[in-house]
């Protein structure tokens, strides 16, 4: 298991806690500035215009990872971190269904209001740890951006990627962000400054949930870039065997 010594200083239920309060109290503050921090005061064309130029950016030019062939209007895609709707609005312009979820209730409530007019847009209040809130949904894609850089706890951040796991169909992808470096540290429990992942621990993280980190851009950068791609079970079987250095690897796992 990947862990910190933050991880120790807050147990998850009162680190949730302590997350969601103060995400409501940015939300209410000025959510648009907590989430975008480039603009004080965005307004709605300039606000989603940006979000439209992450998913030109981090999306549209990585449509074959993401996609494999299928259809995007026929895919049914995760955001884990939506804030106010800002991106989820551009992927619900770009795929069929989008699923996102947020710790922050008053976030949710933001994001509702302004995708009122994006049938295929679902967002939901989660419990800041996992994905239960969505039950068994089975989706294509799944995204993640400036938020787990402010996620302090690994074992919250590895408990995502684990669920990502559970919804995402086999060979598919999640790509996200994480603070990447390892030096860098912050008081216990902060909720702005994230857990950092050296490029080791992101290979850790990856192959103890059960994906397989292909891509890696911007290790030691505030900008980690992540893909990983779910492995099926027999691949999972053999990378196990092969890291214990088991020789007599059965034909059908090779
Ligand atoms: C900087 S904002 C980014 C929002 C969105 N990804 C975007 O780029 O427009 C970070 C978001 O992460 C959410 N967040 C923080 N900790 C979380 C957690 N543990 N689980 C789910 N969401 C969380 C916050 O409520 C906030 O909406």
């Amino acid at each position: 298991m990947v862990s910190s010594d933050r991880d120790s200083a807050l147990n998850t239920p009162e680190l949730t806690d302590k997350m969601r309060s103060e995400w409501d109290e940015r939300a209410r503050e000025n959510a648009r500035h907590y989430i975008a921090t480039g603009q004080l005061n965005w307004n709605d064309e300039e606000y989603f215009e940006s979000g439209r130029e992450n998913v030109r950016r981090e999306i549209l030019t990585d449509m074959g990872n993401i996609c494999q062939g299928k259809d995007p209007k026929q895919m049914t895609v995760l955001e884990i971190g939506c804030g106010s709707g800002r991106i989820t609005r551009a992927l619900s312009e770009v795929f069929g269904q989008v699923y996102a979820v947020d710790i922050s209730g008053e976030m949710i409530r933001q994001a509702r209001e302004s995708l009122h007019d994006r049938p295929n847009a679902h967002v939901f209040q989660n419990n800041g740890s996992d994905l239960s809130i969505l039950g068994d949904i089975r989706v294509d894609f799944a995204f993640s951006y400036i938020v787990f850089q402010h996620i302090p706890s690994r074992q919250v951040i590895s408990s995502y990627v684990r669920d990502v796991h559970r919804l995402l169909r086999p060979g598919g992808l999640f790509k996200f962000q994480v603070q990447g470096g390892s030096s860098m540290d912050a008081p216990p429990g902060d909720t702005w400054l994230g857990a950092p992942f050296s490029d080791a621990d992101a290979v850790t993280m990856a192959e103890e949930c059960g994906f397989e980190p292909r891509h890696r851009i911007g290790a030691e950068t505030q900008y980690f870039w992540l893909w990983f791609f779910r492995q099926t079970w027999w691949e999972r079987a053999r990378g196990i065997l092969r890291k214990q250095g088991w020789q007599g690897i059965p034909a059908i796992f090779r």
